[in-house]
């Protein structure tokens, strides 16, 4: 059995992150520690629940485990499922001295995550991410919310995980395109902070699917750069908003498809991750060979790189920059973007001219039709 553990050093809310094979197999040995009843309560979807619930709850062993079984998909981020699963842990007893367990991807991670944050002003949760974006970004970092029809992660709350278990064995399962679109996180990183990571991934990222040390390493290694910067910026006051290269593009694109089918996540942080790079270049921060480098890498893994390889029409690009207007990362009235002054090298700024960012959008729809 491999395994990597991750520090996450937050004072009396520090934890582990394991990444490796074979953790589900071992979730009594991991999970009982942390346990002052044996009993958890778990909440995954109706993709992973068939396919894996078997073996967590064997992995548990004698910790005895209630299951709650949601639909998969954005829709279940949202108010309705938020108050299903607090009603149910309520109804099950949940009590403050009790683990949650969050078993899906970054859906069921963020919506379990908030649930357990509010749950009698806070329940401890852990973390067993099933897919590859929810193991290298959204269950670590204690970001947990729902979305409205306001927009993505407009509700939630920072409630760190005391324990993440990303069993990478798992995400053999995932759909080619599923985990191809968590790839655009892992890009992210490089891509963010560490241009010998992205030198790294455009060597072996192509591999990553059929070769399970390059996957640990991959999650690990953006684990660890996921960690040093929550650790630094745990609330998002300056550091960690690095960690939304592409998502300001992102969240717009996905709020024109209608967060489905259409533009997963990681696709849209994908083509977020371009039209950053492009958008640096257009204001000469970064060279002009900085986005073809990313586009490049895109392209050799095949995931969408611009607005015109998302499927049917989007809105304008005055619409496109009025749904940026909706992120979380406006302040002031202005719009925060992370850009680039190279590969991995981002930073944030709210000094970009509107006139280059619709450019921008209009140079990717233009773009290869
Ligand atoms: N996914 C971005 C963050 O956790 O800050």
């Amino acid at each position: 059995m491999a395994e990597k553990i991750v520090h996450v050093p937050l004072g009396d809310r520090a934890y582990d992150v394991h990444v490796g094979t074979s953790l589900i197999a071992a979730a009594e040995n991991h999970i009982a520690p942390l346990l002052r009843r044996k009993r958890v309560f778990v909440v995954t979807e109706d993709r992973v629940g068939p396919l894996h619930l078997a073996s967590l709850r064997e992995g548990l062993g004698g910790i005895a485990c209630e299951v709650l079984e949601l639909p998969a998909g954005e829709g279940t981020k949202s108010w309705p499922y938020l108050t299903q699963v607090v009603e149910w842990l309520l109804d099950g007893r949940c009590e403050r001295g009790d683990v949650v367990v969050a078993f899906g991807g970054g859906v069921i991670g963020d919506l379990v995550g908030f649930a357990a944050a509010i749950l009698r002003r806070g329940v401890r949760f852990v973390q067993v991410p099933t897919s590859l974006l929810a193991q290298v970004d959204s269950s670590v970092g204690g970001k947990t919310g729902i979305n409205t029809r306001h927009g993505k992660n407009l509700v939630g709350a920072f409630h760190q995980p005391s324990l993440v278990l990303a069993d990478v064995g798992l995400l053999e399962t995932m759909r080619p395109r599923d985990f191809l679109a968590g790839y655009g996180e892992v890009v992210k990183y490089g891509l963010l902070g560490d241009a010998a990571f992205f030198e790294w991934l455009e060597a072996h990222g192509p591999d990553l699917s059929r070769d399970t040390e390059l996957r640990i390493e991959a999650v690990r290694h953006s684990v660890q750069m996921k960690a040093d910067i929550v650790v630094r910026d745990e609330t998002e006051q300056g550091d960690r908003a690095l960690l939304n290269l592409g998502h300001t593009f992102c969240h717009a694109l996905e709020a024109a498809t209608g967060y489905g089918d259409r533009l997963l996540h990681g696709e849209g942080v994908a083509v977020g991750c371009a039209l950053a790079f492009d958008l640096s270049a257009r204001l000469n921060l970064c060279s002009q060979e900085d986005p073809s480098r990313v586009r490049g890498h895109l392209q050799a893994m095949g995931m969408p790189r611009d607005l015109s390889d998302i499927p049917g029409d989007l809105p304008d690009a005055e619409a496109l920059l009025d749904l940026m207007g909706q992120d979380k990362k406006v302040l002031d009235g202005k719009l925060r973007f992370i850009l680039a002054r190279g590969l991995g090298q981002a930073f944030v700024t709210s000094d970009v001219p509107a006139a280059a960012v619709l450019e921008t959008l209009r140079a990717s729809g233009d773009a290869f039709r």
